[in-house]
């Protein structure tokens, strides 16, 4: 028995870090996928092959490469709730560049999570969120869940602490993702914003406020299709990024770039490194792209997916 399921990459497209103090942000898939193949084998092993290397254990043993344990976990949960008397084989093939905030690994536990329960039954989307969520868990204890959701049922999504509503209008601008490849733990990046508001409490408070207007103007602009007001949006939401501290002398550098030819472009994720999104014309994107060839990074164009989950 074969079960194969693929999943989109995702962005936050406004209000990181504020969202970590109730303001609402907004997140979308974009069309890069990982995807995940399941094999039941009568082995009784678990063997995962991926960009983050190969391992095969016994069905009681732990592996040792801590970024397999969510597909460990799945395997390992499958196995006991379906009574299998062998084993399974994963197979994780991605076209999401790694640990820079585009949600590689909620995609990877979303693609999982549906591949391997696939094997044995089908369940529904929100199962398979909740159990991806779990996966996740165990390398992100205190995943707000947020990316698997976005994962899961693709497209646009508000999110606050309290919960999650999908945005169904399904607007068609283009992006352009910058990888800065500079490597940032998200950990370090919130703890360096609770320092600014700390100190600054008054103002944090005041951004606050101003980040809640932008997500209302945000739903408008896409109501109206108005990418220009859009990528405006997304300039005046990186000012705040900077002024919290989460953006540095070559994320500014990029955008700066980046900022001549498009709409607008801002941090996504915690910021210090990572990536950058703009929205900008098609017409623009080639010389967007070439216009960053001298920083030597990876960069690409992406469109919104509206496909989310996918299984085969
Ligand atoms: O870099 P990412 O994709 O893990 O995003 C972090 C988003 C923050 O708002 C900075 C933190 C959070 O938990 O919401």
């Amino acid at each position: 028995m074969i079960s194969k399921a693929s999943a989109p990459a995702k962005i936050i497209l406004f209000g990181e870090h504020f969202v970590v103090y109730d303001v609402k942000a907004i997140l979308a898939t974009i069309n890069k996928r990982i995807t995940v193949t399941s094999e039941t084998t009568a082995e009784p092993t678990i063997s995962i092959q991926s960009q983050l290397g190969d391992i095969k254990i016994g069905i009681l043993e732990k592996n040792t490469i801590p970024e397999l344990r969510p597909f460990e976990f799945l395997a390992k949960k499958m196995i006991k709730e379906f009574s299998h008397k062998g084993g399974i084989k994963i197979q994780i093939e991605s076209d999401i560049p790694y640990g820079v905030g585009l949600g590689s690994s909620a995609a990877a536990c979303v693609a999982s999570a549906a591949s391997i329960s696939g094997l044995f039954t089908k369940y529904s989307k929100d199962k398979i969120c909740k159990l991806a969520i779990e996966a996740e868990k165990t390398i992100f204890e205190n995943t707000s869940g947020a990316d698997c959701t976005v994962c899961t049922f693709g497209g646009i999504i508000e999110y606050d602490k309290s919960g999650y509503q999908k945005i169904k209008l399904e607007p068609d601008f283009n992006l352009v993702i910058v990888n800065s490849e500079i490597i940032h733990r998200t950990k370090d990046v919130v703890s360096k914003v609770l320092q600014f508001k700390n100190n600054n409490a008054a103002r944090f408070e005041e951004l606050c406020v101003k980040e809640s207007e932008i997500i209302r103007k945000v739903k408008i602009a896409i109501e109206q299709k108005d990418y220009k007001a859009l990528g405006s949006l997304i300039k005046e939401n990186q000012v705040y990024l900077k002024e919290i501290g989460v953006s540095n002398d070559t994320l500014d550098g990029i955008i700066q770039t980046v900022d001549k030819t498009s709409y607008g472009s801002k941090i996504t994720g915690a910021g210090g490194g990572g990536c950058i999104i703009s929205i900008a014309e098609e017409s623009a994107i080639d010389d967007i792209i070439r216009k960053l060839d001298k920083y030597q990074i990876q960069c690409f164009a992406a469109k919104i997916d509206y496909r989310g989950l996918e299984t085969f």
